[in-house]
């Protein structure tokens, strides 16, 4: 069925060899050395030109179009794995230990290369496409570095989606708005007074400013968010002291930020350095506050939205073509394109009813490559559609 939807038989089963290969040799961010040669050598046969000058990994194609406009399509895939030990069983699992794709990035590359296809034999391609395969996403800093590098110097709209085994295959998520939250984190050190632990009045416990302090960063989200408005605080480590007769003096809370509306994520920092500084002043400890700023949301605006709506609608039919069932926290790099243009972040859906799906991150996550006929068909059609409305804007 799914090998019918716009992609030639021959396509499909060069875009699921070519995932395999992948699959069985994943690298971690920053190290996508061979991903990167092998997809510069797919491009090479196709007649593809491309582009490795933007970032020590990852590469750039483009693909010409017939008329020079203000502002060229893109087209984005990650390239990059994680650092997990793969048990998925599959016969072309990991080779590198320890390191697997665990999140479909090799599905990712993949379908956009059957779509570097499709868009290479289209005899009437109005708008150049330039197809981003990225590296660095699980890092958060892959985007950052390209587009400081000038990816989106000549880009007028840029597109990118993900494998979501929430959702039925042959699905494509286009939701309005917030489809990934911001990603941050803070350290608060405490800075108290070491002592006898018979003797507390000597000295200023940091493990208990410590203890207040993560109770109090709870009412953030539940007293001082609306809660329309998801956001989570998360402590995730609480280190202080190392013996059962010795008050810590120093105690250090590290968590996690997330928002999906920016300016919640502001109110969130805000908020984090009030009630740290306010317990602090309670007990007469010293307390720093760090915020390390990470990926910001990614929200779908305007008319990228709609473009990919319809495109998504004319490869899978209306009734497959529905938004996020529910607010989406998870980060994603490509917030940081999101923020420099119009754009539109779709998800892919991989499930079917006769079979266990395990989520993202999972040692033993996988996806159904039928979906590569899916995802490669719609960003086709979603670059031409999108030069088609960049060539309109520009006569
Ligand atoms: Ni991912």
């Amino acid at each position: 069925m799914y090998r019918d939807l716009q992609v030639p038989t021959a396509t499909f089963d060069e875009m699921v060899s070519f995932r395999r290969d992948l699959h069985a040799n994943p690298e971690l961010s920053w190290k996508e050395t061979r991903t990167t040669e092998k997809i510069c050598s797919f491009l090479k046969e196709q007649g593809i030109a491309f582009d490795t000058e933007l970032a020590p990994t990852g590469v750039v194609a483009t693909i010409p179009g017939r008329n020079a406009t203000k502002g060229v399509i893109a087209l984005r895939a990650d390239i990059d794995a994680l650092p997990i030990h793969e048990e998925t069983g599959l016969p072309f699992a990991s080779n590198n230990e320890g390191v697997m794709h665990a999140c479909g990035h090799d599905g990712h590359a993949s379908g956009l290369l059957g779509a570097a296809m499709l868009l290479n034999e289209e005899p009437e391609l109005q708008v150049p496409v330039k197809l981003i395969f990225q590296p660095a996403e699980e890092t958060g800093d892959g985007a950052k570095a390209l587009i400081a590098a000038g990816v989106l110097d000549d880009v007028a709209m840029i597109f990118g989606g993900h494998i979501d085994r929430g959702y039925r295959l042959g699905s494509i998520i286009v939701t309005d708005g917030p489809v990934n939250a911001s990603s941050d984190r803070f350290v608060v050190t405490i800075n108290g007074k070491g002592g006898h632990a018979g003797r507390p009045h000597e000295a200023i416990d940091s493990v208990v400013v410590g203890s207040l302090l993560v109770m109090a960063l709870q009412t953030i989200v539940s007293r001082e968010i609306n809660p329309a408005h998801p956001s989570v605080v998360t402590v995730g480590s609480f280190e202080a002291g190392k013996a059962s007769n010795v008050i810590a003096e120093t105690a250090c809370l590290k968590g996690t930020i997330r928002a999906q509306e920016p300016e919640v994520r502001i109110e969130l920092e805000r908020a984090i350095r009030r009630v740290a500084t306010a317990i602090g002043g309670l007990h007469d400890a010293r307390i720093d506050v760090e915020i390390i700023p990470g990926t910001p949301a990614v929200i779908n605006r305007g008319k990228a939205t709609t473009i990919a709506r319809e495109a998504a609608t004319q490869i899978v039919g209306e009734k497959k073509v529905y938004p996020l069932d529910h607010a989406n926290m998870g980060a994603e790099d490509f917030g940081w394109y999101a923020e420099e243009r119009p754009s539109c972040y779709v998800r892919f859906g991989t499930t079917s009813p006769d079979k266990e799906y395990f989520p993202a991150h999972s040692s033993r996550f996988d996806f159904d490559e039928r979906l590569l006929a899916v995802s490669a068909s719609y960003f086709h059609q979603v670059a031409i559609s999108a030069g088609h409305h960049v060539l309109d804007n520009s006569r």
